[in-house]
């Protein structure tokens, strides 16, 4: 059965929700319509969205005579840009098309240039991460040839051929809605300009379900930036608020026993955990996401109210291996006022042989630099950090990083404190945390 074009403009981004499409785009329909012909469009949870395989990067051919929207930019544009960048969704403006990029090519060069876009924070050369959104060298070149050779059209003829779509299967087996939408207010700091909010989603999970994989279904796209759901204790779980708004929260759930269950950007494909492996929800524990609600900026109008959903894959029944989030950090340190690149480290041995499968590197606000390694071997580095942009990598080794009891992982943070005042360790959004969790299954 084919799907609406509508459907499945919006399962470029990130999942089909209702109601984000946009207006349809001419270029990017036509695209779409040749993409279904190669893919099977059974799943309506289906999402397309680029591959970081080296072999699914557009072959670029640098000493091509002239370099055209068509043949070069557009599928570059369109794989490492429209995913963020398109009416409804977190980027600021839509870039989909030769007319809404090429009065932009200046700023996009500069963007792109800087590496500042796609975000992408993990250093090159560093492991190698699934989902890799960031544009090669090569593409870099030919984005800065389109610019300063007069960003020629080309001929729709000519067009490239997109390469293949990954596809990223995911079904739902639970949904979770806050109870009820939320507008957020972004005044409520003098600090900061986002509001950072947490609602409770399930107060006692019915059953003990284990998670294989999970998506958010953003109420209002333009306007989340974060979702992370967080499995809270039942002893906990009792004091959370039933207040339908929620609570105010920043580097987490707000609570030190709560589990992470799962990180979300925009501009992601569902998150899938390795084959076999899954998270653990008890019987009677609570779910909490946490949402981080960026600066809504059409047109000065008040923000929307926003109703997400958390969409839960789980395995019928417990995992081969079951995954916690564990790894080293960094406790009870306090950056000195006025000092920068100050350094804290930490460190985590793996208790029982194992295998870590991605990593998770968490600083909040004034954190400049996150490095990790597992003994000798680099496991992220972060060489800039943007606060906005964190989330969980996975490893593209299929078979992870197998791990010896004992091996020794150690996480470096770098912050910068211009303040006149000392940054201590804690959740709050005037405090600084520092850690590395490692999705890690023991065998
Ligand atoms: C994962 C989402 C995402 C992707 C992918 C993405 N962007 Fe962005 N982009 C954003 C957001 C969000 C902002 C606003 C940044 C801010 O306010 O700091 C932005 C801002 C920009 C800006 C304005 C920068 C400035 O000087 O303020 C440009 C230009 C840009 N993006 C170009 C691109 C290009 C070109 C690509 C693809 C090669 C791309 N972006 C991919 C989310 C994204």
């Amino acid at each position: 059965m084919k799907r609406p074009i509508t459907v499945l403009l919006c399962c470029v981004v990130n999942a089909c929700a209702t109601g984000a499409a946009s207006a349809p785009d001419a270029e990017l329909d036509s695209a779409v319509v040749r993409d279904a012909t190669t893919m099977d469009q059974s799943n309506a949870s289906d999402v397309i969205i680029a591959s970081d395989a080296p072999d699914d990067r557009i072959a670029v051919d640098s000493g091509v005579a002239e370099v055209t929207w068509y043949e070069h930019i557009r599928p570059i544009v369109r794989y490492h840009c429209t995913s963020c960048h398109r009416v409804g969704e977190v980027g600021p403006f839509a870039l989909d098309s030769y007319d809404t990029v090429q009065p932009r090519a200046r700023s996009v060069l500069g963007a792109v240039e800087s590496r500042q876009m796609p975000p992408w924070m993990p250093m090159a050369g560093c492991s190698s991460f699934q989902h890799n959104r960031s544009l090669s060298d090569a593409q870099i070149a030919l984005i800065r040839r389109w610019v300063t050779e007069g960003t020629a059209r080309g001929d729709p003829a000519r067009a490239a051929m997109d390469p293949m779509p990954m596809v990223v299967p995911f079904r739902t087996d639970m949904r979770l809605t806050m109870a009820a939408p939320y507008a957020p207010n972004f005044n409520a700091s003098a600090t900061m300009a986002d509001d950072y909010r947490c609602f409770v989603l399930s107060r006692s999970m019915p059953r003990t379900v284990w998670v294989t994989g999970y998506d958010i279904e953003p109420g209002v796209r333009a306007m989340v930036h974060h979702a992370n759901v967080h499995a809270i204790p039942a002893a906990s779980a009792a004091g959370l608020t039933s207040d339908p708004r929620g609570y105010s929260c920043f580097g987490g759930a707000g609570l030190s026993n709560s589990r992470m269950v799962g990180v979300w950007v925009p501009g992601t494909p569902p998150a899938k955990y390795p084959e076999n492996t899954g998270i653990q929800i008890n019987a009677g524990e609570a779910v909490v996401v946490q949402m981080h609600y960026y600066r809504f900026t059409a047109g000065g109008a008040a923000p929307p109210p926003d109703q997400s959903s958390v969409l839960l894959e789980l395995s019928p029944v417990a995992p081969a291996r079951l995954a916690q989030l564990v790894g080293p950090g960094a406790d009870a340190f306090s950056v000195p006022p006025r000092t920068m690149g100050y350094a804290v480290n930490g460190t985590w041995t793996v208790p029982t042989r194992g295998t870590l499968w991605g990593v998770l590197p968490h600083m909040h606000k004034i954190g400049r630099r996150i490095s990790v390694r597992i003994g000798d071997t680099c496991a992220v580095d972060i060489p800039q950090w943007d606060f906005h942009w964190q989330q969980a990598y996975f490893y593209s080794y299929n078979g992870g990083i197998p791990v010896a009891a004992g091996t020794r992982t150690f996480v470096t943070c770098e912050y910068d404190n211009t303040s006149s005042v000392a940054v201590r360790q804690g959740e709050g959004s005037d405090e600084e945390m520092c850690g590395a969790p490692f999705y890690y299954t023991p065998e």
